[in-house]
């Protein structure tokens, strides 16, 4: 599988670095892995314009921040590496996050990274709090979701300041690299349970609305079909802990999709 590991850091050989090799050095045992570093593209930054919103295109002239969104269109997976400036990540990523508002699903027209890729982050500070992590695994959770981009797994690290800081980190850092190996061996099934999962709350909010209609119909003929192929096997990868704890999958509760199905056959009689 490719995958590409982005430095969110300036700082092409500092910690941020070293975390990066690291990561791409267990990775690249069974995949195809790609290093890039956030300062490796020179773009202008989003002028606010809005017209991305209408059109799903950028009026910029084409930059470095087109040639990452190339990188990230190629990849399967996406890991992304961040510090903590000023406790979120570093400007230069932010600002490439607002250059990618024209692929952003809040907004239709809107382009597109291809199929829905599966990411991951890992996040370092200086400081000792935990909670600077969460807000900057939450950026990068929120910039992954709006490119339909599955966020699935992450790692934090404190008190690193610079490279040798990092080594106190090494299991840690094993360990998400095994988790991002078992997680691209279950890639189809993420995928499909990210899919029903979708369907499954479109459903929901068409059960609270009292609506029925033919889309609402396809709806339910795709989860039924599901609930009776594919559902027990991927029911069971969760109960086995085999499905990442960070993926919402509702679809997959004990009587969940049951109840809602019901709930639908009900409503439509
Ligand atoms: C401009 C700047 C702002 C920073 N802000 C924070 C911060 O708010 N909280 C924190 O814990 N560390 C902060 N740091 C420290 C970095 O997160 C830390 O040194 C990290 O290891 C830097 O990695 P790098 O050298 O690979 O970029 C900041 C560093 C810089 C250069």
């Amino acid at each position: 599988m490719k995958i590409l590991i982005l430095n969110c850091s300036p700082v092409r050989i500092g910690a941020t670095g070293k975390i990066c090799s690291l990561i791409a050095e267990g990775l690249s045992e069974t995949h195809e892995v790609k290093q890039v570093c956030i300062d490796d593209y020179s773009f202008a930054f989003c002028t606010g314009c809005r017209l991305c919103h209408e059109t799903g295109k950028c009026v910029l002239k084409e930059d470095g921040a087109d040639q990452l969104a190339k990188e990230m269109e190629k990849a399967e997976a996406i890991v992304c590496v961040s510090p903590s400036y000023w406790a979120d990540v570093p400007g230069q990523f932010k600002a490439f996050i607002d250059r990618m508002t024209l692929y952003s699903n809040t907004h239709d027209p809107h382009a597109s990274l291809g199929d829905s890729k599966l990411g991951f982050s890992a996040v370092l500070r200086t400081g000792s709090s935990r909670k600077e992590c969460e807000r900057l695994q939450e950026t990068i959770s929120h910039f992954y979701s709006h490119l339909d981009i599955l966020s699935l797994a992450g790692v934090s690290m404190t008190e690193v300041e610079n490279r040798e800081d990092v080594d106190k980190y090494a299991n840690e850092l094993e360990a998400f690299v095994r988790t991002i190996k078992n997680v691209l061996a279950e890639a189809v099934r993420i995928r499909r349970i990210a899919a029903f999962e979708k369907l499954y709350d479109d459903l929901k909010k068409a059960v609270e609305r009292n609506d029925v209609s033919d889309h609402t119909e396809e709806i339910m003929k795709k989860l039924s079909a599901y609930y009776e192929t594919d559902w027990k096997e991927d029911f069971e990868a969760d109960e086995s802990g085999r499905i990442p704890q960070k993926m919402k999958r509702g679809v997959l509760s004990e009587d969940g999709l049951y109840d809602l199905l019901e709930a639908y056959e009900e409503q439509r009689s």
